[in-house]
């Protein structure tokens, strides 16, 4: 791709927008692309079907596909983000930040006023998003994630008060 390709191209702003249960295929394969525990078609429907779930996805103008998803559940006055990933060709031009900032937006009409995540230590660009917005650690789980090649993995804890 030309330099003017890759200019043109990375300043199409995505369309953020709820989740269907028509997206279940597109986040099925995001997530099994970004993390070594997969979620099937059909439990991807029914998180974006499930009425305690939030999800919004990103789309890129002439792409058919979704560049992007965030899934959070809801549980009284708190909820936590399941999960957040950004295809590989999509990343580093805003869309996370798209999407969390919509996702906070939305859960505030929900009435939550507290968001959680977990998050591996060694996730920069994640914790870089999470910092972004005002999340604090809150605690730290040590070999918390266990990776396709064995080894283990600590995880922070966050929250972002409402
Ligand atoms: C984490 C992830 C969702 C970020 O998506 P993204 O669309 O590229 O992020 P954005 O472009 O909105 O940038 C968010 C922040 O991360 C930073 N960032 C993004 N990619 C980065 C990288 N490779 N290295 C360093 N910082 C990076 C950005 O600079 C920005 O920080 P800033 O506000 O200080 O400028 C994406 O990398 C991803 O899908 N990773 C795999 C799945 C994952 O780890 N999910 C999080 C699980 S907790």
């Amino acid at each position: 791709m030309g330099l003017f390709a890759r200019l043109f191209g990375r300043s199409k702003r995505p369309v953020i927008a709820r989740l269907k249960p028509s997206d279940a295929d597109d986040v099925a394969f995001l997530h099994g692309d970004n993390f070594d525990r997969g979620w099937s078609v059909p439990e991807c429907e029914n998180l974006i079907t499930d009425a305690t779930c939030y999800g919004v996805g990103a789309q890129l103008p002439g792409e058919k596909t979704l560049c992007g998803f965030l899934l959070c559940r809801i549980a009284a006055d708190e909820a936590e983000i399941l999960s957040i990933a950004v295809a590989r060709h999509a990343r580093e031009r805003g869309i996370a930040k798209a999407m969390l900032a919509r996702g906070i937006a939305g859960l505030g009409v929900e009435r939550v006023r507290s968001l959680f995540l977990e998050v591996e230590a060694e996730n920069i660009p994640a914790l870089k998003l999470y910092r972004h917005f005002g999340f604090e650690e809150v605690g730290r789980r040590p070999a918390y994630y266990r990776k396709a090649d064995g080894s283990t993995a600590e995880a922070i804890v966050m929250r972002r008060n409402f």
